[in-house]
C-alpha cells in the first residue's frame, strides 16, 4: 500500500513537472506588474539633470576648454561656467575647489535633430567604436602633462582619470551609433564594493568579452512603463537606476544618498517629456485606415492611442519576439551583474531598486516613433518601412554621420545598402548582438496596410 501510494506521488510529481516545462514552451507575453515610484518637482529635476552633480569627477575646466574650445551653441541656455561647455558636460567642483567638466546623462539621452536639441532622444551619434570615447592614450597624455603643469588639477581629476583608464578600454563596440551603457555599468561595479562604492583596482568579477551593443530608449516613454530597460529587467524604484552615472566616480554612499535625493525630481522630469510632434503634413485618412490594421494587429502588445490610451507592459518571450537575443540572455549566462546589484546599496533603504532577469523584451510604447530610429533593442533596422516589412532589412548599411538625412516617409534614416562589411559607420547585422531577425509582425500585413499603419505611427 506504502509503495503505491509513493508510486502514485511520483506520477504525481511527474505530471506536474511536465506541464511546467510545457507551459514554459508555450510561453505568453507576460505582464509586468507596477512598483511604486517616489514623486517630485519636475522642475527642479530639470535643473539637477542640467547642472548638478551627479557625476563628481572629470577633467579640468581650462583644459576641457583648450581641448574642445567653448561650446558655440549653448542649445540649454545654461548660465555660468555651464553656458560655455557643451550640453552632454556640466561643470563641478572638486574637493579642492577646482572646476571640473563631467558628461552628463545627455552624452547619451539628447541629439540634435534638424539642428534642435531634443532632450530624451536616444543618441545614436556617439562613437563607442576603436576606443573612440574617452580615448586610454589620450588620458595617459593628459595624466603626464597635469602632473607636470599643474598638481591641484591633477589630484582634483584624479579620480576621473583613474576610471576611465580602466573602463574605457573594455567598451568598444563594433559599428558606431550602439551604445555600450550596460557593460560600463557592469565594469564599473566589478571595481566597487557593493556595499561601500568604494574603487577596488582589481575586478572583483569576471566580465565577458563581449560588448552587447544597445539602442538608447527615448526618455518620453519612462511614463508608461513598470520596468526600466529593453529586457524590463530594471524593477522597483526607478531614482536608483537613474542615479547609476553616480558609479562613475562616487567617493562613498553618504555621496549616493546625497545624490539618491535629487532623483524623485529627475524622475517627475523624465515624466513630463512629451515626445517630438511629426513635422510634415500627415494623410488623416489612411492614418485612420492604418489606425484599425495597427489596432487588429498590434496594439496587444504595444497598446492603444489617442483618446483613451492603454498600454499593457508586457514582456514578450523570444519564441514569439525571435529578435537578437543576447542581451537578455546575457543575464542568465553571466549573473553577475545581477548579483552585484540586488546585493548593494541600491537594493537597499526605503526605496530599494532590484534587477529581475526576464526571457524576452519589453513591447515598448510608440508615443514619438517616428523620430527614434534606428529600430529593436540594438538599433539593426534603419527605417520603420523595413522594420514592418522583413524583406527589405538592409544585412550591411551606412548611414551619413557627418550630414544626416531623416527619411520622413520611411521613417528613419537615409541609408545605403552595402554588398559587404566595411568601416565602423557600416552597421553589421551578421555580426553577434547585432542581428536584425524577428518581429516578423508585419510582414503579415498587404502594401496598402503596411503604408496605412506607418503613416498612423507619424500620429503618435
Ligand atoms: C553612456 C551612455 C549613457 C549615459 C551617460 C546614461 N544613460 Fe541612460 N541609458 C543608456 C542606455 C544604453 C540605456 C538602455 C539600456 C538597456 O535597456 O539595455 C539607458 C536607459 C535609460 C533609461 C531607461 C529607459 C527605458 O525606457 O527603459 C533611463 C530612464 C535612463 N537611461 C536615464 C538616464 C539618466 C537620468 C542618466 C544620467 C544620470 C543616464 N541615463 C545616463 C545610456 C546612458
Ligand atoms: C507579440 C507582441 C508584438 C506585436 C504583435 C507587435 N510588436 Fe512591435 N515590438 C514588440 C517587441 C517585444 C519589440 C521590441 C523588440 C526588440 O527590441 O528586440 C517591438 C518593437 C517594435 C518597434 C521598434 C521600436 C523601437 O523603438 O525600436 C516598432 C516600430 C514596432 N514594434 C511596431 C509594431 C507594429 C506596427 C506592429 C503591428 C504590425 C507590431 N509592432 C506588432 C512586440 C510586438
Amino acid at each position: 500500500m506504502f509503495k503505491y501510494l509513493l508510486g502514485c506521488l511520483l506520477v504525481l510529481a511527474c505530471f506536474s513537472f511536465s506541464t511546467v516545462v510545457t507551459r514554459f514552451k508555450e510561453e505568453k507575453p507576460t505582464p509586468i506588474p507596477p512598483s511604486k515610484q517616489r514623486s517630485g518637482d519636475a522642475a527642479e529635476g530639470y535643473r539637477y539633470l542640467t547642472t548638478g552633480d551627479y557625476v563628481k569627477g572629470g577633467l579640468p575646466y581650462d583644459f576641457y576648454l583648450m581641448g574642445l574650445g567653448a561650446s558655440k551653441t549653448n542649445y540649454l541656455k545654461r548660465e555660468g561656467l555651464n553656458g560655455n561647455v557643451n550640453h552632454d558636460y556640466s561643470v563641478v567642483k572638486a574637493p579642492n575647489g577646482e572646476n571640473l567638466v563631467a558628461p552628463n546623462c545627455m552624452q547619451c539621452h539628447a541629439q540634435v535633430f534638424d539642428s534642435t536639441l531634443i532632450m530624451g532622444l536616444g543618441n545614436t551619434f556617439l562613437d563607442f567604436s576603436n576606443d573612440q570615447r574617452f580615448n586610454p592614450q589620450t588620458m595617459v597624455l593628459l595624466e603626464n602633462l597635469l602632473q607636470k603643469s599643474s598638481p591641484q588639477k591633477y589630484q582634483a581629476s584624479l579620480p576621473f582619470i583613474t576610471v576611465i583608464k580602466t573602463v574605457s578600454p573594455m567598451l568598444s563596440t563594433k559599428v558606431r551609433g550602439v551604445n555600450t551603457a550596460d557593460r560600463l555599468t557592469a565594469v564599473l561595479a566589478a571595481h566597487r564594493d557593493p556595499a561601500t562604492f568604494k574603487w577596488i583596482d582589481k575586478a572583483q568579477f569576471e566580465i565577458p568579452d563581449e560588448v552587447i551593443p544597445t539602442d538608447v530608449p527615448a526618455w518620453w516613454l519612462l511614463k508608461k512603463k513598470n520596468a526600466m530597460f529593453h529586457n524590463g529587467f530594471g524593477r522597483g524604484d526607478f531614482g536608483r537606476f537613474l542615479m547609476m552615472s553616480n558609479l562613475l566616480t562616487v567617493t562613498d554612499t553618504a555621496e549616493s544618498r546625497e545624490v539618491d535625493s535629487h532623483f524623485n525630481n529627475v524622475l517627475a522630469y523624465i515624466r513630463s517629456i512629451q515626445p517630438p510632434k511629426y513635422p510634415k503634413a500627415v494623410d488623416k485618412t489612411l492614418a485612420g485606415e492604418g489606425e484599425k490594421v495597427f489596432n487588429n494587429y498590434c496594439s496587444k502588445c504595444h497598446g492603444k492611442y489617442g483618446e483613451a490610451p492603454e498600454y499593457p507592459n508586457l514582456i514578450v518571450p523570444e519564441s514569439i519576439i525571435k529578435t537578437d537575443s543576447l542581451l537578455f540572455t546575457s543575464n542568465y549566462q553571466n549573473p553577475q551583474l545581477i548579483n552585484w546589484f540586488n546585493n548593494s546599496w541600491f537594493a537597499k533603504g526605503d526605496h530599494p531598486a532590484k534587477l529581475v532577469p526576464s526571457n524576452g523584451y519589453v513591447a515598448p510604447p510608440l508615443d514619438g516613433v517616428w523620430i527614434t530610429a534606428p529600430y529593436l533593442h540594438n538599433g539593426s533596422v534603419p527605417t520603420i518601412e523595413a522594420l514592418l516589412n522583413s524583406k527589405l532589412r538592409p544585412t550591411y548599411w551606412q548611414r551619413d554621420f557627418t550630414h544626416p538625412v531623416y527619411d520622413y516617409d520611411k521613417l528613419g534614416w537615409v541609408y545605403e545598402q552595402k554588398a559587404a562589411a566595411g568601416n565602423n559607420t557600416v552597421y553589421n547585422t551578421t555580426l553577434k548582438g547585432y542581428g536584425n531577425y524577428g518581429h516578423y509582425f508585419g510582414d503579415k500585413l498587404t502594401d496598402d496596410e503596411r503604408k496605412a499603419v506607418i503613416e498612423y505611427l507619424k500620429t503618435l
